[in-house]
């Protein structure tokens, strides 16, 4: 195999990831993006599979390890994403990163020890210094993003006890003049690294990723694991393009570098739709103690309740009802259930819109996912900015599993969550809310929406007084 042909066939590979990611910018074009990008993965790996056979050329054993390697990750991969339920979905992309880190520290840590194998210098000669800093830093960038995954992995599932992996941030003093030592002393070593090529400091150098991975990562509040995931995504797409500029790999190049821009974008959207700078983000301590405080004050105040019949009355004589579907939702696997309800409520001659919020349920286009999947009609899904102006005009707003996405405590000075945009659903005139209790939503706050006058709580799961509302509507 010719490297014009390795290249052509990496710059197909690469054509594939950007139209990829233009197909996942809409769900009308994702499943075609999806294909694309699998399309391009293939090209990519199989192209890597086969220039790896050519270098090692009558070396069975080394071939042998590179086929098992793509056999265990392979299989593994394929059972994951199988196995793994949809709300589920941000653990496995956080763990998924958390992958990618570690690749990258062993991929430099065998660059390190054999160059040649990597061709990046001729056998016995000594690494330049440019690609040793090169591979230091793509070290460095790849163990942050290691245990700063692993970090939000544990976050975002819950389901561990050991401190760091609780939702609520861990902080002490100076813990940020820390962290800045901390880069400061690594970007020294990497350096240090340029002169001497000495094991000790490119092993600090991963040490010390390593730490600031998880001292960046455990300020920050479970509330804003989402754009941390994302932000993570970036540092892996940054780790690889680094240690592609050391193996002369265009592929790595191209595809770090795209994953290291869109994961920075999203982060950046996402922070857009908190109304949160990215360092406020960052530099944590956000979604803390207000669990406890909210809970007390809930106590004392009376809500309205009825129940799924008395939804469906309240529906039946609408005649414009906006779904805000949340967390919940996701949780009760109700999207079938709420697109039976809507046909019904449409067969009605009933105007039905769902609304988004973009950072409702726990992954970016989680909502518009879980819609998808049931198959509701995309003309009658909106976005946040194109669907609050309609609140106003709307006989219902019928929220589902969603808290924090409507929480007018975000217009409220001094709120943790003031500034964030919400889906504005108190402005309908009449509000039906389904979730099963008075629990807070993620952010762990109160939320007044739940005490209005027009306000009618149905409690329960929501597919099943989604279904029973459907029942009760012919
Ligand atoms: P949340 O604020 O988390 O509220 C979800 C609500 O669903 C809870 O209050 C819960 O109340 C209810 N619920 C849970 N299981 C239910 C079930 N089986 N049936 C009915 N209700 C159920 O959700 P949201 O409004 O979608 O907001 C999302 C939050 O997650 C935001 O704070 C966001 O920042 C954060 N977040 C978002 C993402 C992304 S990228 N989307 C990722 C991570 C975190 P009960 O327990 O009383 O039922």
């Amino acid at each position: 195999m010719s490297m014009n042909l390795v290249t052509l066939l990496y710059l197909i590979a690469s054509v594939c990831f950007i139209q990829a990611l233009k197909g996942l910018s809409h769900p009308t074009t994702s499943i075609r993006g999806n294909l694309f990008g699998m399309s391009g993965m293939a090209v990519a790996t199989l192209t890597t599979a086969a220039l790896i056979v050519q270098i090692a050329g009558g070396h069975i054993v080394g071939v042998a390890w590179v086929l098992l390697g793509l056999l265990v990750g392979g299989t593994a991969g394929a059972i994951m994403a199988r196995r793994v339920e949809m709300a589920k979905m941000p653990e496995l992309v956080a763990f998924m990163h958390s992958m990618i880190g570690l690749a990258a520290v062993f991929i430099a840590v065998a660059a390190v020890a054999e160059p040649w194998a990597f061709r990046i210098v001729g056998h016995g000669e000594a690494i330049p210094g440019g690609n040793r800093v090169e591979l230091a830093l793509g070290a460095f960038i790849g163990a942050v993003t290691f245990s700063g995954s692993v970090i939000a992995f544990g976050k975002l599932s819950g389901r561990y006890k050991f401190r760091l992996f609780q939702g609520a941030p861990v902080q002490f003093a100076g813990q940020h003049p820390l962290n800045l030592i901390l880069g400061i002393i690594a970007a020294v070593f990497c350096f240090a690294f340029w002169h001497t090529q000495s094991w000790m400091d490119v092993m600090l150098v991963i040490m010390l990723g390593f730490a600031l991975g998880v001292l960046l990562i455990i300020p920050i509040g479970g509330a804003d694991m989402p754009v941390v995931v994302s932000m993570l995504n970036s540092y892996s797409g940054w780790a690889a393009a680094g240690i592609g500029f050391s193996l002369n790999n265009a592929m790595l190049i191209i595809a770090g570098s795209l994953v290291g821009s869109s994961g920075a974008i999203l982060s950046y959207i996402m922070c857009r739709a908190m109304n949160r700078s990215f360092f406020n983000v960052i530099l944590g301590g956000f979604g803390g103690e207000v669990g406890t405080q909210a809970l007390g004050a809930q106590q004392q105040r009376n809500v309205k309740s009825g129940s799924a019949d008395d939804a469906a009355f309240v529906l039946s004589n609408a005649e414009t009802v906006v779904i805000v579907p949340g967390y919940g939702l996701a949780v009760a696997r109700a999207q079938h259930a709420v697109k039976e309800l809507a046909t019904k409520l449409t067969e009605k001659g009933i105007t039905v819109k769902y609304a988004i919020h973009p950072v409702a349920g726990r992954m970016p286009g989680h909502m518009n996912v879980l819609l998808a999947e049931a198959e509701v009609p995309y003309d009658q899904v909106f976005e946040m900015e194109d669907i609050n102006g309609d609140f106003g005009q709307a006989d219902v707003a019928i929220i589902l599993g969603a808290n924090d996405v409507v929480n007018p405590a975000a217009h409220n000075k001094g709120s943790p969550i003031y500034g964030m945009p919400i889906l504005e659903a108190y402005k309908a005139k009449t509000v039906i809310v389904n979730k099963r209790s008075m629990a807070a939503g993620y952010a762990g706050l109160d939320n007044d929406l739940f005490y209005m006058d027009k306000t009618m709580m149905v409690f329960g799961d929501a597919k099943k007084v989604v279904e029973e509302m459907g029942k009760a509507i012919e």
